[in-house]
């Protein structure tokens, strides 16, 4: 968590003071909050532990942020992780991530990456298509460790920005549940397994419990569907991610463990209303696990006045670690680390330090006066900040810490020039 130190009025993060931690790992400087991440795991755990007698699981989508550290931690949290690549696969075995709970994703897997996933034993496979399932058939032969589900468009359009709806018709996701592919698909034969149930992913960044519990509806009907056709009970139902987080004081996020049991009581309404017994529950929360536990540190470069236009305060980082702003127009806070409680009171708009106007990290945010120098957080880029990052005007991408009870550890290391000329030849 984000708190004032009672003794020097500085910022602290995990217990630990921001400009001590810049000082020593140096800007940019990703750092992730490991206790409020625990805690966020945790949220959604209980309540699928408690309401749903463990009859299931949570899985991180390692997508929102991928790192040898970060699985560690789901895996001693003892939960699953969703991942959708080959990459994202090796990073977790390669810290011993228990196979059976990792589920493989993706609408355009390799042929590698499936005979990759399925050798290594993941527990699910997400199909994406009709074409996937007769691969996977055919690289299925003597595999009984892994069970297939099908990506599900279940057409429901959640409220969010349009670039990270998935769920909708127009989409490259999935096998459509309204044109009646689904229910056809699903009453297939394949000769190496059998489908074992479905998957959607509705959206990210959502408020709503709705959505969420019309989706496990319109599954759990599905999977009824399929028993009156085929007499074949599907056992697993994934209902994908998608919570949303607070990014600014407008975003009110529902506490985690609540929205978990909102699907879940949805999830057993369904089972009872269509007589199907309580599947096996999967979700795949990313952005709520480890967004608002990550916080970018950087120093303020050039401060820019164009009267009567705009006052740019220019960072040392920016769309390469960053790319949000420019991507879906998304909305940050920020603050100085050095002085988080002095009067804001001036409109400046944070921009990066790439060869590129639209290289913006927050418009128009009433900050303290900054200049050259000074620290500038911004709060809640735990997702999709790091794992978006590039390398874009060869800049190096910046270290990673998680801080616990005032300890950091360093679990990325800062590139180096050297680094970004490695695979040169
Ligand atoms: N499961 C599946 C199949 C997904 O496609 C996703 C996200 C998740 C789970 C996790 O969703 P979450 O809980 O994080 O909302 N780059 C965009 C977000 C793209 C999300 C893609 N899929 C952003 O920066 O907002």
């Amino acid at each position: 968590m984000t708190q004032v130190s009672e003794t020097n009025g500085v910022l602290t993060i995990g217990g630990a003071e921001v400009p001590a931690l810049a000082k020593e790992f140096g800007t940019p400087l990703f750092i992730m909050d490991r206790g409020q991440i625990e805690e966020n795991i945790r949220a959604y755990k209980s309540a699928m532990d408690s309401a749903y007698d463990g009859h299931g699981l949570v899985h991180y989508a390692s997508k929102a942020f991928c790192t040898k550290e970060m699985c560690r931690i789901a895996k001693e949290e003892g939960i699953g992780l969703d991942v959708v690549s080959g990459g994202e696969l090796y990073t977790a075995l390669s810290v011993s991530f228990p196979p059976e709970h990792i589920c493989f994703h993706g609408n355009n897997k390799s042929m590698e990456e499936m005979q990759y996933a399925i050798s290594a034993g993941v527990g699910h496979i997400v199909a994406d298509s009709e074409e996937e399932l007769d691969i996977l058939d055919s690289l299925m032969e003597g595999n009984t460790k892994t069970r297939i589900l099908l990506r599900i468009k279940p057409g429901i359009e959640a409220h969010t920005h349009d670039f990270i709806q998935t769920g909708q018709e127009d989409s490259k996701f999935g096998v459509s549940l309204k044109s009646g592919d689904a229910l056809r698909v699903l009453s297939k034969t394949y000769q190496n397994f059998e489908i074992k149930g479905v998957h959607c992913h509705i959206g990210s960044q959502i408020f709503e419990d709705e959505p969420f519990m019309v989706a496990a509806d319109l599954m759990i009907k599905l999977m009824a569907d399929v028993y009156e056709k085929t007499g074949r009970y599907m056992e697993d139902v994934n209902l994908g991610g998608g919570f949303g987080i607070r990014y600014t004081e407008t975003d009110l996020p529902r506490p985690y463990h609540d929205a978990m049991l909102a699907t879940i009581s949805a999830v057993k309404k369904a089972s009872e209303k269509y007589g199907v017994p309580y599947p096996f529950l999967i979700v795949e929360p990313g952005r709520s696990i480890v967004g608002e536990a990550g916080t970018t540190v950087y120093t303020v470069g050039t401060v820019k006045d164009i009267p009567g236009i705009r006052k740019y305060v220019s960072v040392d980082g920016g769309m390469a670690d960053n790319p949000r702003f420019i991507m879906y127009d998304a909305e940050y806070n920020a603050l100085l680390p050095e002085r988080p409680e002095a009067a804001r009171e001036e409109k400046v708009t944070i921009c990066g330090r790439c060869c590129e106007s639209g290289d913006i990290l927050i418009r128009d945010i009433l900050m303290p006066k900054v200049q050259r120098g000074d620290l500038l957080a911004v709060l809640s880029t735990g997702a999709y900040n790091y794992s978006m990052a590039s390398h874009y005007n060869r800049l190096p991408k910046p270290a990673v810490i998680m801080v616990k009870d005032g300890e950091a550890k360093l679990c990325v290391r800062r590139e180096t020039y050297e680094d970004l000329v490695r695979f040169d030849l």
